[in-house]
């Protein structure tokens, strides 16, 4: 077993999930780039190999059972553990997302994506977790899913318009992460939402205010977190995002 540090970064083709990869890479991690479709996996590792990074294509989509199996069985035997996993996959449902007028399919399908994708991800990746030192896991939120910010007098400003599928999917996200740090309290697992901020990318296409590489920052030291650092936390560039 290589003393490499190794990582799985879920939706690692572009934006956000891309700079994670790529910060990573840099502090000397062997990183799978987890991507749906092989030609953008394809062109993300080889991107990625230029820039110097021990970059591996996982075919994954977080959607499909089997597919995430053999994503795990990929890593077991390239690396047999892993020491970081990063679910930040996510879709946003697009459109008008009114909880009045909503399709109730839309909702059923961010759903599928943002949350139970990462639970899917998270179970077929812990044994393999469990075989590291010190095992991280980061799940990409967002401040939109903070039902504090969205209740606060400024909620139209720091959470956006109203979004019925994205916004309380990553509520739903924020709340699935507590309820793993509670089961894994006594394990050497450390797991925490972060919030990248409003980052230009093809999520929001490109409005966002912050490059993908300062979205990623809070990921990456969340992903190399030392033992003995927070679990079961929300956290962004400038602190604790409240829940
Ligand atoms: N951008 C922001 O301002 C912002 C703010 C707060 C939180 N976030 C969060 O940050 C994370 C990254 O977002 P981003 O802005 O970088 O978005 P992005 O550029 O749209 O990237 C999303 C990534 O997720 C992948 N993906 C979507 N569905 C997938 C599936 N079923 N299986 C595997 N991969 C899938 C996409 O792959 P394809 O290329 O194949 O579609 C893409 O690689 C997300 O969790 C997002 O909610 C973003």
């Amino acid at each position: 077993m290589s003393d490499k540090k190794i990582a799985l970064v879920t939706g690692a083709n572009k934006g956000i999930g891309y700079e994670i990869a790529a910060g990573l890479g840099a502090l000397g991690w062997s990183v799978g780039v987890g991507a749906r479709d092989q030609a953008r996996r394809d062109t993300a590792v080889a991107r990625l190999r230029d820039a110097g990074v021990d970059a591996f294509g996982v075919p994954l989509d977080v959607t499909d059972d089997r597919s995430v199996a053999a994503a795990a069985d990929l890593i077991a035997e390239r690396a047999g553990r892993l020491d970081a996993l990063v679910n930040n996959a996510a879709i946003t449902g697009g459109g008008q997302q009114q909880p009045s007028s909503v399709d109730p399919a839309v909702i059923r399908t961010v759903v599928e994506t943002n949350v139970i994708g990462v639970i899917r991800v998270t179970n077929a990746m812990l044994p393999l977790l469990t075989r590291s030192a010190s095992p991280r896991i980061v799940n990409m939120s967002s401040g939109v899913g903070s039902l504090t910010r969205q209740s606060g007098p400024d909620g139209d400003t720091t959470t956006g318009p109203v979004a019925v599928a994205y916004a309380p999917s990553k509520s739903f996200l924020n709340a699935v992460t507590l309820q793993y740090a509670r089961e894994l309290a006594d394990t050497r697992i450390l797991i925490n939402c972060a919030c990248p901020g409003f980052v230009a990318t093809d999520l929001n296409g490109f409005r966002g205010v912050r490059t993908p590489q300062e979205g990623a920052a809070t990921a990456i030291r969340l992903a190399t977190l030392p033992d003995g650092g927070p679990t079961g936390g929300f956290f962004e560039d400038a602190g604790v995002v409240p829940w």
